[in-house]
């Protein structure tokens, strides 16, 4: 069956992005001048999926505006002749994908904003897609992890190594055998293990390709690590019964999730913004050059 649908869970309260998160979605802080999950919508697009779900919260009605139209900012922008940026505006309500949205009521974990997604998904294969990374591919992964099940028919869950001390932050995996280039079977997947006693250092990133028996287990499942319904517990149980395979994901990864690799990318897609990469790289290299001086006056004192 075509893989034609995602879920996008954005729910979560943004702890980790305090005071900025407190009245606003953490899914509308912008990379430069886009919303971070105009980016994952985008990728689903590219990856060929048609319909998406997005599980929201409380607080995050900005995300339904900025995919919606907004006629009086239109209307302004035409008679100023702004035709740049009212081709821009009314791109975003044109994606070309349908955009579904239901609340979770409570953050009760991963796992139960996914079950929320059950009479969306029915009986299909479908996405899911966590908005805390943002993947750079020829190929968006999303589109690798289909272009894997439509070979196998099996949940393929993309990881990607990280370093070891990271590990606890992450769902990892115990790899089994590499069955084919870049697709492992696996034996367990484990929701942030302690470092000393996890099973390696493929850690899950953020994009899933599951079947929707899926969602018989979700029901059932018991809290996990943190007292949530955790989806890694659910994708475990699954690959008892149907094969789970891995997919190592080769491309960049930036987790946007956390201030520093917020930064970080910010800085990276500024220096390919048209508009303003020169003014950027011009201002990078003059703060560099500062930088380099105080650590060296520092080290002579
Ligand atoms: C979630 C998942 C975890 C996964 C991570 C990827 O955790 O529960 O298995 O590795 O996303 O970003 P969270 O970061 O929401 O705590």
């Amino acid at each position: 069956m075509k893989v034609r649908k995602a879920v996008i869970p954005a729910a979560g309260l943004g702890t980790r992005f305090l005071p900025a998160t407190k009245a606003m979605p953490k899914e509308m802080v912008p990379i430069v001048d886009k919303p971070t999950i105009q980016f994952i919508v985008e990728e689903a697009k590219k990856s060929g999926i048609e319909d998406i779900l997005i599980v929201t919260g409380k607080n995050k009605r900005s995300i339904e505006d900025h995919f919606d139209a907004n006629p009086e900012l239109e209307q302004d922008l035409e008679e100023k002749g702004k035709t740049d940026l009212l081709h821009l505006t009314q791109s975003i309500t044109n994606l070309g994908v349908n955009l579904y949205y239901t609340r979770q009521p409570h953050p009760a974990g991963l796992g139960d904003a996914i079950l929320r997604a059950r009479s969306f998904v029915g009986d299909e294969p479908f996405a899911v897609m966590l908005g805390d990374d943002l993947m750079d591919d020829k190929v968006p992964l999303t589109k690798q992890l289909i272009d894997r099940y439509d070979k196998t028919h099996a949940s393929t869950i993309a990881v990607m190594p990280v370093p070891h001390e990271e590990v606890s932050k992450y769902g990892v995996i115990d790899p089994d055998s590499e069955i084919e280039p870049g697709l492992i079977n696996v034996k367990a997947f484990v929701e942030k293990p302690d470092v000393d006693k996890a099973p390696s250092d493929y850690a899950i990133i953020g994009r899933y390709l599951l079947t929707p028996e899926i969602f018989d287990i979700l029901a059932h499942q018991k809290p996990g690590r943190g007292g949530e319904i955790q989806l890694t517990d659910a994708i475990d149980t699954m690959n008892k019964t149907q094969r789970v395979f891995a997919h190592v994901f080769n491309g960049e990864r930036h987790d946007v999730g956390n201030k520093e690799g917020y930064l970080e990318t910010s800085i990276e897609y500024g220096l390919s913004h048209p508009q303003i990469k020169d003014d950027l790289r011009e201002y990078i290299i003059n703060m560099a050059q500062k930088l380099q001086k105080e650590d060296k006056n520092s080290k002579k004192k």
